[in-house]
C-alpha cells in the first residue's frame, strides 16, 4: 500500500494525490484522502483508482493532510474499508500499511466500550484507540506513542488530528515511512517514489520510531540523507507503461550493473559491498539464495551459475518457507537475501531469522536504503534504477547478471581457470548489446503473442538452464495476462503433464545450445506428436518446421544463457495481456511489494 502526508504552506490535496499517482503500483485497490481545514476534517475515499479520486477531491483545501492507497487484507475492497480512517467524532485521520496481528481482540474490546466500528479493518481500530488516548495525554505523538503498546504487528502509520492542524504524528514498525524535508514544509511517504519530485532530502525512520513532524522541524533519530533519484525516473515518457520503458532500460541497467566490477586483468568480479575478502569467500561451504515471486526464480538461476562456475554447492528457496519451517542454519553457508524493492515482509522476516541464529547473509536488493539492505548490512546493489511496474524486468534480469559477478568471484578463488573467466568476463560485456538486439525482435514476437493470445493455459518448459527461465516466463504472463501457465521441468513432462497436450494448450521451450539439446529437441518432438503447439525460445539452430514460431536470441556463453533467454518471455507476456487489453502495469489482485504476511 502507499501512504502519503503532507504539512506545510501550500494546498495539500495536489501534492498529496500527485504522490498517490507515484505510488500506486504499491497497490490500488482503493484510495482516500484527509484534510483539515478551519479545524475539522474532510475525508474522501472510495474503491477507486487515485485517478478517479482526484475528480472527486477536486481542489478541496487545506495545507496539512494524509492520504493512502490501498492493497486489501483486512477487508473486502469497499469504499469504507479504505483509508483513511476515522474516530467517531471524525477528529483524528490514519492511514496505516502492514497488519495489527491482534486486531479481532482490540476491535472486541473496541465493541464491549460502545464504539461503533463501521469498517471492517485493523486500522479503524486504531483510530479509535488514539481518540481514546488522546484524552489522557498532553500531546498527540504521546497518544499515539500510548495507543500503540496496545498493537501487536507491523505498521507503517500517519496520524492526523483535526485540532492541531500544523503536525501529523509519524509511526514505524515493520513498514516503511520516509519523511521528505523540503523549505518550510514537510511531506511523508511510504516510498521515496512520492517525494523526490518536491526533494531529494529524506529521512528513514527507524523500527520503533514515533516522530511529530512539523512544516518546519521534526525530530528522529536518524539523520537527512540525499537520495540519487530524479523525478524522470518514474515518468513514462514517450511509453505506453512502465512494463514497456523497463524492458526497454535493460540494456542501461545491465550496463550499470556491470560497471566497475568486471575485473579483465585477473579474469575475475569483485562485488564490493560484500565486504569479503578472498579468505571469507574461500570459507563458504555452501550458497542459498532466498527471495519471492520473480527475485526466487533469479535466486534459482544464481544457485545454477554458483554450482556451474564455483563447483560449491547451491540452491535457492522462497523466503516465506525457508522462514516458517525452522531451517537449521548452518555457520559455513553465505545467504543471499535477494529483493528489489527490499521491503518484501517475507524476505526481511528470513533475514531477521537468519540473522538471530548466526547465519551469515547478504543482500540483493535494488532499494537503496531499504529495509532488506539496511537490516544485512552487506551486499550488492542491483543498480537497475526503479522499477514501478508489479511485474519485473529489469531488476530480474539485474539480479542474475549480480549472481553471475557472484558465482564467478567464488568460481576465480577455488577452481575456475583463467581461461574460463576471462570468456566470462568477455561475455558479461556483452550482454547489454545482446539484450538490445533481443529488443528489436519486438515485431516478431508481438506476432507469436497474437496468434496464443486466447489460449487458456500454456505449459512453460525447460531443463537445468532452462527451468529457472521457464518459471519466471510463466510467472510473467500470468501476472499481467492472467493466461493460466505453469512451469515444468522437461523430463518431467512425461510422468503426468504431457496428459495435458492437445491442440488447445500451447508449450513455450526453452532451449539453450548446450550439452542437453537433443534432450529438449526430443522434448518438442514428444509434445509435438501430441499435437500440442510449440513455441521455442532459443539460440540454437533448430530443425526446420520442428516447432511452430520460434524466438531467437543471441549466442554467448552457456552459462548466461538464461539472461537473455528470458528477454524474450517479458515480451511474450507483454504482447499477449496487451492483445487481452489487460491492465499491465496494474495486474489485478497484485501489489509490488508485498509488506504483509
Ligand atoms: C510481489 C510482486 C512480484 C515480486 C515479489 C518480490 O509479489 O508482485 O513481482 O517478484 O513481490 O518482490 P521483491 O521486491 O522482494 O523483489
Amino acid at each position: 500500500c502507499g501512504i502519503v502526508g503532507y504539512v506545510g504552506h501550500r494546498d495539500a490535496a495536489p501534492m498529496l494525490l500527485e504522490g498517490l499517482q507515484r505510488l500506486e503500483y504499491r497497490g490500488y485497490d482503493s484510495a482516500g484522502v484527509a484534510l483539515v481545514h478551519r479545524g475539522r476534517l474532510k475525508t474522501h475515499k472510495a474503491a477507486v483508482r487515485v485517478r478517479e479520486l482526484k475528480e472527486q477531491v477536486g481542489k478541496a483545501p487545506g495545507v496539512v493532510g494524509v492520504a493512502h492507497t490501498r492493497w486489501a487484507t483486512h477487508g473486502e475492497v469497499t469504499d469504507v474499508n479504505a483509508h483513511p480512517h476515522t474516530d467517531t467524532s471524525g477528529r483524528f485521520a490514519v492511514v496505516h500499511n502492514g497488519i495489527v496481528e491482534n486486531s479481532d481482540e482490540l476491535r472486541a474490546k473496541l465493541s464491549a466500550q460502545g464504539v461503533t466500528l463501521v469498517s471492517e479493518t485493523d486500522t479503524e481500530a486504531l483510530a479509535h484507540m488514539i481518540a481514546a488516548s488522546a484524552e489522557q495525554h498532553e500531546t498527540l505523538e504521546d497518544a499515539v506513542r500510548a495507543a500503540l503498546r496496545g498493537v501487536e504487528g507491523t505498521y507503517g502509520l500517519v496520524v492526523l488530528d483535526a485540532r492541531r492542524p500544523a503536525e501529523l504524528v509519524v509511526a514505524r514498525n515493520g513498514s516503511p515511512i520516509v519523511l521528505g524535508v523540503g523549505e518550510g514544509e514537510m511531506f511523508i511517504a511510504s516510498d521515496v517514489a512520492a517525494l523526490v519530485r518536491h526533494t531529494q532530502r529524506v529521512v528513514y525512520l527507524e523500527d520503533g520510531e514515533i516522530a511529530t513532524v512539523r512544516a518546519g522541524d521534526f525530530e528522529t533519530s536518524g539523520r537527512a540523507e540525499t537520495v540519487d533519484l530524479a523525478d524522470e525516473d518514474y515518468q513514462l515518457g514517450e511509453f505506453p507503461d512502465f512494463m514497456r520503458k523497463e524492458m526497454a532500460e535493460q540494456p542501461e541497467a545491465v550496463r550499470r550493473a556491470l560497471r566497475g566490477r568486471l575485473d579483465s586483468r585477473f579474469a575475475t568480479a569483485h562485488l564490493g559491498g560484500l565486504r569479503l575478502d578472498p579468505r571469507d569467500l574461500r570459507a563458504v561451504r555452501r550458497v542459498k539464495f532466498l527471495g519471492c515471486g520473480t527475485a526466487y526464480y533469479a535466486g534459482q538461476i544464481g544457485a545454477n551459475l554458483v554450482e556451474e562456475l564455483a563447483r560449491i554447492p547451491a540452491d535457492a528457496e522462497p523466503a516465506s518457507e525457508f522462514r516458517y519451517r525452522n531451517p537449521v542454519v548452518d555457520p559455513d553457508t553465505l545467504y543471499v537475501a535477494i529483493s528489489q524493492s527490499g521491503e518484501t515482509l517475507d524476505t526481511l522476516a528470513a533475514v531477521q531469522e537468519l540473522k538471530r541464529k548466526g547465519g551469515k547473509v547478504i543482500g540483493a536488493v535494488n532499494v537503496v536504503g531499504s529495509a532488506v539492505a539496511r537490516e544485512c548490512g552487506s551486499g550488492v546493489f542491483l543498480h537497475a534504477g526503479p522499477e514501478v511496474s508489479v511485474a519485473s524486468t529489469k531488476a530480474f534480469t539485474n539480479m542474475a547478471v549480480s549472481f553471475a559477478m557472484l558465482a564467478l568471484w567464488l568460481g576465480r578463488v577455488r577452481d575456475l581457470s583463467a581461461a574460463h573467466g576471462t570468456r566470462l568476463v568477455s561475455a558479461l560485456q556483452q550482454l547489454p548489446d545482446q539484450i538490445a538486439s533481443i529488443l528489436e525482435t519486438d515485431y516478431e514476437v508481438a506476432a507469436v503473442a497474437r496468434k496464443y493470445a486466447h489460449a487458456s493455459h500454456m505449459f512453460f518448459i525447460g531443463r537445468v538452464r532452462g527451468w529457472p527461465v521457464a518459471r519466471e516466463g510463466a510467472q510473467k504472463l500470468k501476472e499481467i495476462s492472467y493466461v493460466h501457465a505453469e512451469a515444468y521441468q522437461a523430463a518431467e513432462l512425461k510422468h503426468g503433464p504431457l496428459a495435458l497436450i492437445d491442440a488447445q494448450m500451447p508449450s513455450v521451450v526453452v532451449v539453450p545450445r548446450d550439452e542437453l539439446l537433443a534432450k529438449n529437441i526430443g522434448t518438442i518432438e514428444q509434445i509435438k506428436a501430441r499435437g500440442g503447439p510449440v513455441i521455442a525460445v532459443t539460440n540454437a539452430d533448430l530443425p526446420d518446421g520442428l516447432a511452430d514460431a520460434v524466438l531467437r536470441v543471441p549466442r554467448n556463453e552457456p552459462e548466461l544463457d538464461p539472461v537473455l533467454l528470458t528477454i524474450p518471455l517479458q515480451m511474450l507476456a507483454y504482447h499477449v495481456a496487451s492483445a487481452l487489453g489487460r491492465d499491465i502495469d496494474k495486474p489485478r489482485n497484485l501489489a509490488k511489494s508485498v509488506t504483509v504476511e
